[in-house]
């Protein structure tokens, strides 16, 4: 168990070296489970640190409550302690202790300013910078195991699309659909949805982070379905669209554009091709059609432990692709007051090309 961790922590003890950096202090969130295995919950105010220094010292400081839940951790340095000390001052003393009195400290962007803020004057013997610019480069590739649990969380999605969409949407609203998703993915054996579902019916399709309310789905809707599995830590992210009874006729062009972006796109991702290039055939093919004003957003976004992580398939996007990297293809086009059309499959980069995790159809499905 310990080794896969063991073997991420070198890795990234090495890109610190290169960077100059003495130390990562690292809080409760995906970087911490990455590195770690672990996701103490609610730990929001009390202090909760692993530190790791480039000599290759990991200690972690902890809150008494978590006391038994750390007994087995394969960490040896723990610190636990009780609300009737003061955590910053133990960890000033760690710091110090395990870094040094001066240098680079990686800071894990998810700490919470107010840990932070108790500790600036500090911290103003140090030269801080975020940790995501050094972690992400190890994240940023999946070995066979986060591959395995991401088509588990890719299935999920699917098995929920398939069963939602069985069942009678009309007259329904869009909370309500949400709710069942969400449900839906619990249901099936996922940690939890990967991000609140988006149920967008008619013209609040055209939004594309839109919060479902009240509407009622009714007949001639176009309707969007966007949502996502988290299994045991890894994200999953599908969006179709479907039409509630028989589909209008610009609905049906819209559609075909869409689908064909996304297709022409999937089918760019190979290894050494740079991720805005593969904006670029989406983007080229929605313009074609005259819709490139309409396509609002980058064409898709890394997923893993984070629902948005790197890299990101975007017109500024240098990243280089490489085998092991998963992300989303989800161009779409969103026609103000009419309705929206967007499709998103989970895409792997394995052996040279992309393979979609999410399999769902990607026909214009009419409920
Ligand atoms: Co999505
Ligand atoms: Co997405």
């Amino acid at each position: 168990m310990a080794a896969v961790f063991e073997s991420r922590l070198s890795r990234l003890i090495s890109s610190m070296r290169e960077s100059g950096v003495v130390g990562a202090l690292v809080s409760p969130g995906t970087n911490l489970f990455y590195l770690t295995g672990l996701s103490p919950s609610a730990t929001l105010e009390r202090l909760f640190a692993l530190l790791v220094s480039s000599n290759g010292e990991v200690s972690l400081l902890a809150p008494k409550l978590y006391e038994n839940e750390l007994k087995g951790t394969w960490i040896k340095d723990v610190r636990i302690w009780s609300d009737s000390e003061d955590p910053y001052e133990i960890l000033k003393g760690m710091i110090e202790k395990h870094f040094g009195r001066s240098g680079g400290i990686a800071v894990d962007d998810c700490m919470q300013a107010v840990h932070l803020l108790r500790i600036y004057g500090f911290l103003r013997n140090y030269d801080l910078r975020p940790l995501g610019g050094l972690i992400s480069g190890l994240r940023i590739l999946k070995d066979e195991g986060e591959l395995e649990l991401m088509r588990e969380a890719a299935r999920i999605a699917d098995e929920t699309m398939e069963r939602i969409i069985s069942e009678d949407l009309r007259g329904k609203r869009e909370k309500e659909v949400a709710r069942m998703i969400e449900n839906t993915i619990v249901d099936l054996g996922a940690d939890k949805f990967s991000f609140d579902a988006i149920v967008a019916s008619g013209p609040n399709g055209a939004n594309p982070h839109h919060t479902p309310g009240e509407r009622r789905i009714s007949e001639g809707d176009v309707l969007i379905l966007d949502f996502g599995a988290r299994y045991r830590g890894y994200c999953s992210d599908i969006t179709r669209t479907f039409s509630i009874g028989k589909p209008h006729e610009r609905a049906i062009e819209v559609y075909e554009v869409v689908k064909e972006a996304q297709e022409m796109a999937v089918q760019a991702v190979r290894e050494g091709v740079v991720a805005r290039e593969v904006d670029a055939v989406a983007r080229g093919v929605i313009a074609s059609k005259g819709y490139g004003e309409r396509f609002t957003h980058r064409t898709g976004h890394g997923l893993g432990l984070d629902i948005h992580e790197d890299p990101y398939i975007a017109p500024n996007s240098e990243t280089e692709l490489r085998n092991g990297m998963v992300f989303t293809i989800e161009p779409g086009v969103y026609l103000g007051g009419e309705f929206g059309v967007r499709i998103e499959d989970d895409v792997a980069l394995i052996g040279g090309r992309g393979e979609r995790l999410t399999r769902t159809t990607r026909e214009l499905l009419t409920l």
